[in-house]
């Protein structure tokens, strides 16, 4: 048998693309709260207002070419759509999806807790009762089918008070804010919470500043300084978690993609080694304890000067995550010779084009050997325990008239996922706790803010413009999965 009989199956959501009832429950606001639904060819906007009631939408674009007009802070406009309100609506769905869940035999579920949901402005002294009986009541439908949860405590839900008030994560009062949010919940579900992921894909702080860190200028010093105060609040939080409960386990989250050079000349080779630094910076300090010495170096050159204390770096070596936990969809493939990869028409909207892959309808690549160079490359470089809690297929799936989804794509591609998964445990004898799918039910895109780019096992309907029933229907993926899952990835 491949997988040991404490791997764990499940799935993964969270809570700004699934959750909904966004004004309910003495809920505050979050990040995501006022962005506006995209496509694959337009973004989404964050809505803004300036003090002189100016308004206005400022598309999210890649790193620090994102930025608010001076003195605009994030608001809701009349006018705009904004999808996180509803989500798929598990707030008033929890107990029949859970139930889907436990049909197909999940040993965990993946979701985040909305911070806001508990301390509505991100600091508030006190928590929000209704907030904390929400969770409770999920965790207790969870534990009735014996369902862990793995929880994470940010995932792109940065309060918004924290954003109007203090600019987001580039400042060092959010470790403050996260520590005590943490405090709270983690005393509060004690016993019924012991595996938790603190910042969902923590590198979105410079791929994605405002969704990673709730900045609304993401220069490169405050991504710097953002990354900076959550890589001391995960630490804080390791510590918390280990005083609160020995129980506890606190993972990193990762975003991870592997990287090709598209040529063999070994300027590609550079460049792929360049891009995997800036990836892998998260994992060297949160998981690995220590600053590497190139992003150091790269500081020193853009002149880039940290809020710090030394302190902090006693507590980054000394209480790095338990585990690495990553997200890990595809692979991509770069070159300094984009003249000759275009001649041969391997060219998509991310870059270059594998000629060997197929891509979705996003341009995604599907890789069936992507797992396994991600489980290797981690394991190498950390001896921690890994584990996989996204991979999936978004797609415009089908509601057929007699209520089914023939979704065999998504089956075909989770079946290459989880066998190059296989491999890295059998082959290479990697350390794996197990595999939650992105994602378990239809949820809203995280980058497009479309409903038509499913990845669930069951299918929601509900439309782009959040209209329709929110009635649920297992498409044929469910069916497959739940053998999956009984067979401990033997049936695939
Ligand atoms: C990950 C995020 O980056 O990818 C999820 O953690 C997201 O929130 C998932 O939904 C898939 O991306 P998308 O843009 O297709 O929703």
């Amino acid at each position: 048998m491949a997988f040991t009989k404490e791997f764990t199956w499940g799935g993964a959501t969270a809570a700004n693309q699934y959750e909904g009832g966004y004004d309910e429950g003495g809920k505050g606001l979050n990040a995501v709260d006022v962005l506006t639904n995209g496509s694959a060819t337009e973004p989404r906007k964050v809505t803004w207002k300036k003090p002189n009631g100016e308004t206005g939408a400022t598309p999210l674009v890649w790193g620090k070419d994102f930025k608010l007009p001076e003195g605009a802070v994030p608001t809701l406009l009349d006018g705009y759509y904004y999808p996180s309100h509803q989500g798929t609506d598990f707030y008033h769905h929890y107990k029949e999806d859970i139930k889907y869940m436990a049909d197909m035999g999940f040993d965990v579920f993946r979701l985040s807790m909305n911070w806001s949901r508990i301390l509505p402005n991100g600091d508030d002294e006190k928590p929000n009762e209704e907030g904390l009986a929400f969770y409770d009541k999920v965790f207790d439908e969870c534990a009735k089918y014996g369902i862990q949860p793995l929880v994470t405590l940010s995932h792109y839900e940065t309060p918004l008070s924290l954003i109007t008030r203090f600019g987001g994560w580039k400042d060092r009062r959010l470790i403050d804010a996260f520590v005590h949010y943490s405090d709270i919940v983690m005393n509060h579900y004690k016993g019924k919470v012991r595996y938790w992921l603190t910042f969902n894909e923590i590198n979105a702080m410079d791929m994605a500043p405002y969704m990673g860190g709730g900045l609304i200028d993401g220069s490169e010093q405050n991504r710097a300084q953002g990354a900076h105060n959550q890589f001391v609040a995960s630490a804080k939080v390791v510590k918390l978690a280990h005083e609160i409960d020995p129980n506890n386990r606190v993972g990193q989250m990762l975003a991870y993609s592997a990287y090709y050079p598209y040529t063999c000349d070994p300027k590609d080779q550079i460049k792929v080694m360049e891009v995997k630094q800036d990836m892998l910076f998260y994992s060297d300090v949160q998981t690995g304890g220590h600053y590497p010495e190139y992003r150091l170096k790269k500081y020193e050159r853009d002149g880039i000067k940290l809020d710090d204390t030394p302190e902090d770096y006693e507590l980054i070596a000394k209480y790095p995550a338990d585990f690495l936990s990553f997200s890990c969809y595809t692979s991509n493939v770069l070159t300094t010779h984009e003249a000759e990869a275009k001649a041969s028409g391997n060219v998509s909207a991310g870059g270059v084009k594998n000629p060997y892959l197929e891509s979705n309808a996003w341009g995604w690549a599907t890789d069936p050997d992507v797992l396994r160079i991600a489980l290797n490359d981690l394991w190498d470089r950390y001896h921690k325990p890994l584990w996989v809690v996204e991979n999936g297929l978004g797609s415009a799936d089908t509601l057929e008239k007699d209520s089914k989804v023939h979704d065999d794509y998504r089956i075909n591609y989770l079946r290459s996922q989880i066998k190059s998964m296989r491999d890295a445990v059998t082959i290479d004898g990697v350390d794996l706790m197990g595999y939650t799918t992105w994602s378990a039910i239809d949820l809203v895109s995280n980058g497009t803010g479309e409903m038509k780019k499913r990845y669930g096992f069951v299918y929601v309907d509900r439309d782009d413009r959040g209209n329709g029933s929110l009635k649920r229907y297992p498409k044929d993926s469910f069916y497959w999965y739940k053998k999956v899952i009984s067979s401990n990835g033997e049936d695939l």
